[in-house]
């Protein structure tokens, strides 16, 4: 072990702004390298923890400039679009080794036909669709399709280029909002139409190197942004971890039949990925099926996964960027972890913004308070600044508790403009 940490960096930079990022920072905090942490650009509560950069995730020739200013070892990516951006090809040109995919591997999320296309080549179960950049074909094929149908934008839409359409009348719609309204601008310039599968929806993230791989702990994410799955999409307004809907048995099916052929399909097409390969996993009664792939860590799923890895973050980060995952081994504590998305009224639609929040005192033992959209006003006082605003996370050894912690500290902290879903994990609880 002691010849492992004594080759990790002793400087990070985090890229992101989101309650993923602070998560990932409080991970990498626990860290026994206790190495310097940067991040850019960081929100309220990360520039409580760690140093912050005024320098903007998708501003790529910025974060090079700052990681050699810096003299930054190692850059953790956190959210799709700087991976998209190059980020990661940029750092590698200047010789500094990141997590997070190159551009060819961020493609696997910022296209969903390349992404189809893939799964379908290599035989991995997902729905069948088909691809359309014309409306007239596109709306005869909705006739030749079961309703309910699902109408995707192809490119990155922050989680709601997704429309799950009930009627053939919504579907007709959402084709031509996309196609030709310019909803979603480019990346609504061509789309998938999607046969609808219908089940529990898992997130299994999955630390990648190249065909070297471990899976991290299961969870399940809310996408609906209203209770018992009402309202429209979001980027996931709540999460826990188990999702014990995955029982061993099916754990063995996903690794045997998803992630495995998954991560040997993206090799096989030349990408060498090293990073997080995060897939949305449908849990239908004929065995799962992949919905997408996303090429980053989840949020709200990182706020409730990272927390039950018992490993040194750091350790694995970096085995993964450096290609020596293979032989790591995850320790996973048996505690039950989860986080409600306290978030601005208004999103995923319009919210504002600079609302005041205000925290108790302390935060009770088995709680924690992960910012999201948060920044400091002029007098250093903690406003809204975003749609998902905090994830208010609780930990125990059983789910329910877990959800108590998490309720009772969401209702002790105040702000105006604050709304959540009361029933994240409530599936999980009902079953019992
Ligand atoms: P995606 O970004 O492709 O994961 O889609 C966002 C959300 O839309 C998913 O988490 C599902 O809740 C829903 N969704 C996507 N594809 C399908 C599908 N084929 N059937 C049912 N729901 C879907
Ligand atoms: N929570 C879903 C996502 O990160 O895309």
């Amino acid at each position: 072990m002691a010849f492992r940490s004594m080759s990790l960096p002793r400087s990070i930079l985090v890229v992101g702004s989101g309650g993923r990022e602070h998560a990932i920072v409080k991970a990498l905090l626990r860290s026994p390298a206790k190495a310097r942490i940067v991040c850019a650009p960081g929100n309220a509560g990360i520039s409580k923890d760690v140093e912050c950069a005024a320098v903007a995730a998708d501003n790529v020739a910025g974060l090079v400039a700052l990681v050699k200013k810096e003299r930054i070892e190692f850059v953790v990516v956190g959210p799709e679009v700087p991976l998209s951006l190059g980020l990661v090809d940029e750092l590698e040109k200047a010789g500094i080794p990141a997590y997070g995919p190159k551009a060819d591997g961020a493609l696997l999320e910022a296209s969903k036909i390349f992404t189809k296309q893939i799964l379908l080549k290599y035989g991995i179960p997902t729905a069948p669709a088909g691809f359309f950049s014309e409306v007239a074909p596109a709306l005869e094929y909705l006739r030749t399709r079961k309703i309910p149908i699902v109408v995707k934008a192809d490119g990155l839409a922050a989680g709601k280029g997704v429309v799950v359409a009930q009627t053939l009348e919504e579907a007709e719609t959402a084709v031509r909002e996309m196609l030709e309204g310019g909803k979603f601008g480019s990346s609504g310039k061509q789309i998938l139409i999607e046969d609808c599968l219908y089940g529990e929806e898992t997130s299994i993230l999955v630390i990648v190197s190249g065909t070297d791989y471990l899976i991290l702990p299961t969870s399940q994410d809310h996408k609906r942004a209203g209770d018992g799955d009402t309202g429209p999409n979001t980027g996931g307004m709540g999460t826990y971890s188990p999702a014990e809907v995955v029982t061993p048995e099916l754990f063995q099916v996903i690794d045997k039949e998803i992630v495995l052929p998954s991560v040997e399909a993206i090799a096989n097409e030349g990408i060498d990925f090293r990073g997080t390969l995060f897939v949305g996993i449908m849990l239908t009664p004929e065995g799962p099926q992949v919905l997408e792939y996303n090429t980053r860590f989840g949020d709200p799923e990182t706020q409730v996964v990272l927390p039950r890895v018992e490993n040194d973050l750091l350790e694995l980060l970096w085995a993964a960027a450096k290609g020596t995952l293979k032989g790591h081994e995850l320790r996973v504590s048996a505690d039950h972890t989860l986080c409600v998305v306290i978030a601005a009224k208004g999103y995923p639609d319009a919210y504002g913004k600079g609302d005041l929040i205000e925290f108790p005192a302390q935060f009770p033992p088995g709680t924690d308070v992960i910012h999201a959209g948060t920044a400091l006003d002029k007098e250093g006082r903690v406003v809204t600044a975003g749609g998902r605003v905090l994830g208010v996370t609780g930990r125990a050894g059983t789910l329910k508790e877990a959800a108590a912690k998490a309720y009772s500290l969401c209702g002790d902290i105040r702000c105006a403009s604050k709304y959540y879903r009361n029933d994240i994990g409530a599936k999980q609880l009902n079953r019992r």
